[in-house]
Parts: structure tokens; C-alpha cells; sequence
């Protein structure tokens, strides 16, 4: 955390909560955090495409000021691509952050660097900001390939944005091995890539550009160990899945200060 950057908290849901289950844990979200919590950190969910008009509805009745996000999208405007859904259509349910690159979407849906990067570019086309993920497995960190893999996909997925949009975005350092599995990365390890990643921002677009844009943290992130993670200097929030599912413990993780 910089006193600079804002964190954002982001609580990824993955394919859990149908649309009832998700007004309520977005109604009890809302009754655990105050102003205070809103002034200190950005707080984003990112519920399955089904639930998005419903959260829509609530977040904005309530004027409940979490944002609305989205898991990923396509990179085309429109066509016969079954099952996908294009950055217009979640532009116009005022989404605000899109996931993009999960390591799940790659890994599982094959997604590759330069599809990313499509939809960075697609994201951006519609004014809404990506939230673009990056992270290596247990094998590459274990082969010293860590570094080498995270650059790549920064690189890759940044290419052909503009300094002032590459400024804006949030990147998600992710390892793999961590996700899901209740293996954190230490607070230091954290910490060193994604001061990697910052420096890589930095030889992309330079200073300015290094110094504002967010990097999260992602990886079995909980109420126990937000802290630590989150006080890191260039840790700029989480993007949480498991301990997302549940308002109370999602809402510790947007509180961590008071750990
Ligand atoms: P996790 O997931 O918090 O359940 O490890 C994080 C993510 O996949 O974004």
C-alpha cells in the first residue's frame, strides 16, 4: 500500500451464487461496511455474467458504492461466438472492472497472451478498466522462471496500450499455486513481484505510469493474512475468490487496517 494509490479490494466469485444468493451477500456486504472503509479502499465484486443485472439494480437502488465487475469477456463486439458475452454488453450494466487473463481462463479455457491483450483492448474501448491477471506455477517458480513468465504477460497484455491507459489499469499478480489452495505467497515474496511487476510497468511506460497504477495481490488471501499482504509498498489491494463468498469475511479483508 502506497499513500498514493488507492487499494482495491476485489472479490472474485468464480462460478458460485446464482442471482438470489447474490443480492443477499451484496445486502449484508453493504450493512458491514462504512464510510470509512469506502474512503480508505476501492471495493469491487465480480459475480457470474447471470447475477450482474441483479447486483446492478441493488448496488445502484442502495447507492451502495461498491462497483460492479466482471469475470472476463470476449474480445469481438458481437458475432456467432456462443456462450460469450462482448465488453459493450457489460458497458452498458455499468460494470467498471474487468477481469481479464485469470490464470483460470488461461489454464482451463486456453486462453493465450494474445487473446489478453484483445481483451484489454476491448475492455478499454468500452471505458470500463481491466483488471489484468498474471502469475506462474509451482513448476516455473521452482525453475527460477517465475520472473521471466510474469514479464512475458505483462508485456504481451499490455502491448499497444497507451501510457495514460497502461496508468489506469490494475494488474493482478497471481501464482497459481496459490490460488484456491490456502497457500499464501509470504508478505515478502508478495511483495517482490509485484515490485517486479511495477518495475516492468516501468520500462514500458515509464515512471508516471509505475507509479500509479494498482498491482494486486491474489492468492489464498483471508481475513488472517490480509494485513500482512496488504501493507506490503507495492501491494495496492487483493483480489480475493474463497474468502469473497462470505460478506463478513470479505468485508475483515476491506477493513484490514483494523487487524
Ligand atoms: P482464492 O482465489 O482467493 O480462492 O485463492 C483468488 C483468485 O483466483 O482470484
Amino acid at each position: 500500500m502506497n499513500l498514493t494509490r488507492k487499494p482495491l479490494i476485489s472479490g472474485n466469485w468464480k462460478m458460485h451464487l446464482n442471482h438470489f444468493e447474490a443480492i443477499q451477500i451484496v445486502q449484508t456486504l453493504s450493512y458491514q461496511l462504512d464510510d470509512n472503509d469506502y474512503q480508505s479502499c476501492d471495493v469491487s465484486v465480480h459475480p457470474p455474467f447471470t447475477d450482474l443485472r441483479s447486483v446492478q439494480t441493488v448496488l445502484e437502488s442502495d447507492r451502495i458504492p461498491v462497483s460492479l465487475g466482471a469475470q472476463h469477456c470476449h474480445f469481438e463486439e458481437k458475432g456467432a461466438f456462443t456462450g460469450e458475452v462482448s465488453a459493450g454488453m457489460l458497458e452498458k450494466l455499468n460494470v467498471k472492472y474487468v477481469i481479464v487473463g485469470h490464470s483460470e481462463r488461461r489454464e482451463v479455457f486456453g486462453e493465450d497472451n494474445e487473446m489478453v491483450n484483445m481483451k484489454v483492448k476491448s475492455v478499454f474501448k468500452h471505458t470500463m478498466t481491466p483488471i489484468l491477471c498474471v502469475g506462474e506455477t509451482i513448476e516455473e517458480r521452482e525453475d527460477g522462471q517465475a520472473q521471466s513468465k510474469v514479464q512475458n504477460q505483462v508485456k504481451a497484455g499490455v502491448t499497444g496500450i497507451g501510457k495514460e491507459r497502461i496508468s489506469s489499469m490494475v494488474i493482478a499478480y497471481e501464482p497459481i499455486w496459490a490460488i484456491g489452495t490456502g497457500m499464501t505467497a509470504t508478505p515478502a515474496d508478495a511483495q517482490e513481484m509485484c515490485a517486479f511487476v511495477r518495475s516492468c510497468v516501468h520500462e514500458i511506460a515509464g515512471s508516471a505510469a509505475a507509479n500509479a497504477i494498482r498491482i494486486q495481490y491474489g492468492g489464498s488471501v483471508k481475513p488472517v493474512n490480509a494485513a500482512e499482504l496488504l501493507t506490503q509498498p507495492d501491494i495496492d489491494g487483493a483480489l480475493v475468490g474463497g474468502a469473497s463468498l462470505d460478506a463478513e469475511s470479505f468485508a475483515r479483508i476491506v477493513k484490514y487496517r483494523l487487524h
